[in-house]
């Protein structure tokens, strides 16, 4: 496993890390508190320092879980976990926002994840008009200054947001949707954020799984699985989920790429490649159902880079046959 750093943090994260919005047990379906501590648990063992969750995930139950999974390691301090606050239902959104559920939020988080402080907390998707005032960052400021946070960061939807987001002083790290379905960082992003040394976050880097090349336009996906519910925007942002393209043109486009895999990489090892051939992306984080994912994930870091030439046609490939089918904030 390769490592990258992590400015705001002082430290390298693994570049493959883990997302658990799945361990949430909610909007992927149910999984069992067995299964997620076994991901977990393989995702460390395969090299996984980093780990990405949110107080609504599974309304506290990923966070919990990862407490439990650190409480019994003796080598918990070389992880670093990020967290997430402001779309949980106490009192709702966009109430969340405000400075006093902004610091309670950020306690609950500390007291699920059994630390003394978080590694870095991030706005989930912050409402513009919390945006524009600035009060959110006064609060996160606070919040490092009374050392309830080491460092904090937005996970943004748009890439107005994230470039209006390097402004804020302090800002840690930006968690963006990036993957070969989504390349609008690559132009509007990447060079910006690594001059200010904001570390970048992949979130989606298989679109929800389309690019493991795993799925068909008759697939089917349980009654609590965003994919079944969000398809076409729903309940949430619809670039959430299948990365804003449906599962029906999702699936034509993943079939088109399946000639690039090597055949020594799964298409989902070859989608994580790609990402990590950028070096301004900070780590990836692939969302993890069972423990096998979470160790096949974590193997792309030791993969060659794609060539040159692959680069440049999956940049066309974008341009031509993908772009114009995004939906959503973008
Ligand atoms: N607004 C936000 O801040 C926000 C929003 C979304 C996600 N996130 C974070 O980003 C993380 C990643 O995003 P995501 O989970 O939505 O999307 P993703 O990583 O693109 O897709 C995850 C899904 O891909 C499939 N998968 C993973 N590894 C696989 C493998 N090796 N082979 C075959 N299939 C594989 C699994 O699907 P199956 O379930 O079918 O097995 C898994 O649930 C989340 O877990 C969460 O931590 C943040």
């Amino acid at each position: 496993m390769n490592h990258r750093e992590f400015h705001s943090l002082g430290r390298n994260v693994s570049e493959v890390g883990l997302g658990t919005w799945q361990l949430g047990g909610a909007e992927w379906g149910d999984v069992p508190e067995n299964q997620a501590i076994e991901t977990l648990q393989a995702a460390a063992e395969s090299g996984v320092t980093f780990i990405d969750t949110a107080d609504i995930y599974g309304s506290g139950r990923s966070e919990t879980l990862i407490g439990k999974f650190l409480s019994n390691r003796t080598d918990r301090e070389a992880f670093t976990v990020v967290t997430k606050f402001g779309r949980g239902s106490d009192p709702g959104w966009p109430d969340n926002f405000k400075h006093e559920n902004l610091v309670a939020h950020a306690e609950d988080s500390i007291r699920r994840l059994g630390v003394d402080a978080l590694d870095l907390t991030q706005t989930h998707c912050v409402p513009s008009e919390y945006l524009d005032d600035g009060s959110v960052w006064e609060t996160m400021r606070s919040l490092v200054k009374q050392g309830k946070i080491k460092s904090f960061g937005a996970s943004v939807e748009s890439m107005d947001e994230a470039v209006e987001c390097l402004n804020v002083d302090g800002l840690g790290s930006l968690q963006i949707i990036f993957n070969v379905f989504r390349q609008k960082p690559i132009d509007d992003l990447f060079a910006k954020a690594a001059e200010k040394q904001v570390a970048l976050i992949v979130r989606l880097p298989l679109a929800s799984g389309l690019l493991a090349g795993k799925f068909s336009a008759e697939s089917t996906f349980g009654e609590k699985d965003h994919r079944s519910f969000n398809a076409d925007g729903d309940a949430f942002n619809v670039g959430e989920t299948f990365a804003g393209l449906g599962l029906e043109k999702g699936t034509q486009l993943a079939d088109l790429l399946k000639k690039y895999v090597p055949d020594n990489a799964t298409m989902a090892q070859w989608a994580l490649r790609w990402c990590l051939d950028f070096p301004e992306v900070t780590t990836v984080i692939p969302g993890a159902t069972r423990s096998e994912q979470a160790v096949s994930n974590a193997a792309a870091s030791d993969l060659e880079s794609l060539p040159e030439s692959v680069h440049a046609e999956l940049r066309e490939f974008y341009k031509e046959q993908v772009e114009p089918f995004v939906r959503g904030k973008y």
